[in-house]
């Protein structure tokens, strides 16, 4: 039998495992502050208009996908990213510069800026594929990537898993071949291994099934 002081420190430690960010994050201390902080979306809001010119200002992203949908993307996967942009462990030279700490208010105002852009509607209208593989793009999804980004690839807000539906096809596409060659050095160490096997078809063919998904 556990005594009940060490019942209720193994409870404690259990807590803080569960809002502990991903090993893999660049700085999770930082990550793991933020996350913690109450954020306030208006004061987000007021900071948006820096994001706007190149996320537009309903956080849907560039056709083209250079510029990714942002809107409605979990808190903290926001966090993570803007985080590991401002660290260069992602390497996003063209957003580098809004970035900075003293530009966002420091980490509080990173967490208001990411609570504003997760309350976003997320885009309704992305930039789709072709069309011509989407039976394979849904087999390959729900064997391979399900189990972390869920059944309608929502993903997890608790997990740091991103949500991959609303999401431009190119931009897809690029950040698929980039986790996979290792050009985006930020992401699960599982699932750039699951990528080593795809060739750019398949990373085609699920980036066109997520794109349609409602
Ligand atoms: C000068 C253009 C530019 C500005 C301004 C900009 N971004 Fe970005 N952002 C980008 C580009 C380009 C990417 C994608 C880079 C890549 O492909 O890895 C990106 C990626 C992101 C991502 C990662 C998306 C994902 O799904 O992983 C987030 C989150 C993000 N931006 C949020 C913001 C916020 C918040 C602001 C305002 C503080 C901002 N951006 C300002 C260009 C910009
Ligand atoms: C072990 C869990 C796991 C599995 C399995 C997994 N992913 Fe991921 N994925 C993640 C995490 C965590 C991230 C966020 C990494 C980061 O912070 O940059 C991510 C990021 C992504 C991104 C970038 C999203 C963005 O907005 O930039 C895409 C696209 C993606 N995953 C697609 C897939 C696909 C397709 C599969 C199946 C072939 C897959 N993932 C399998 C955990 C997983």
């Amino acid at each position: 039998m556990l005594s009940p002081r060490l019942l209720s420190s193994t409870v404690l430690l259990l807590l803080s495992l569960a809002v502990m960010p991903p090993a893999y994050a660049e700085d999770s201390a930082k990550l793991n502050e933020a996350v913690t902080l109450r954020p306030d979306p208006e004061a987000g809001k007021k900071i948006y208009p820096l994001c706007a010119a190149c996320h537009g200002e309903n956080g849907f992203g560039q056709q083209q996908g250079e510029y990714p949908s942002i809107a409605g993307q979990h808190q903290r996967v926001i966090l993570k990213q803007l985080l590991d942009i401002q660290s260069k462990k992602r390497i996003n030279p063209t957003m580098y510069a809004f970035t900075d700490m003293e530009t966002l208010g420091g980490l509080q105002g990173m967490a208001n800026i990411a609570a504003y852009t997760a309350s976003l509607p997320s885009n309704p209208n992305p930039v789709k594929g072709d069309g011509e593989q989407l039976g394979k793009g849904e087999t390959l999804y729900t064997t391979y990537c399900i189990s972390c980004h869920g059944n309608n690839a929502l993903g997890n807000e608790e997990q740091y898993y991103p949500r991959l539906t609303n999401q431009h096809y190119p931009y897809l596409v690029r950040e698929l071949s980039w986790i996979r060659d290792k050009i985006r050095k930020n992401s699960d160490p599982a699932m750039v291994q699951i990528l080593q096997d795809f060739g750019n078809d398949d990373i085609q063919a699920i980036a066109d099934y997520l794109s349609r998904l409602p």
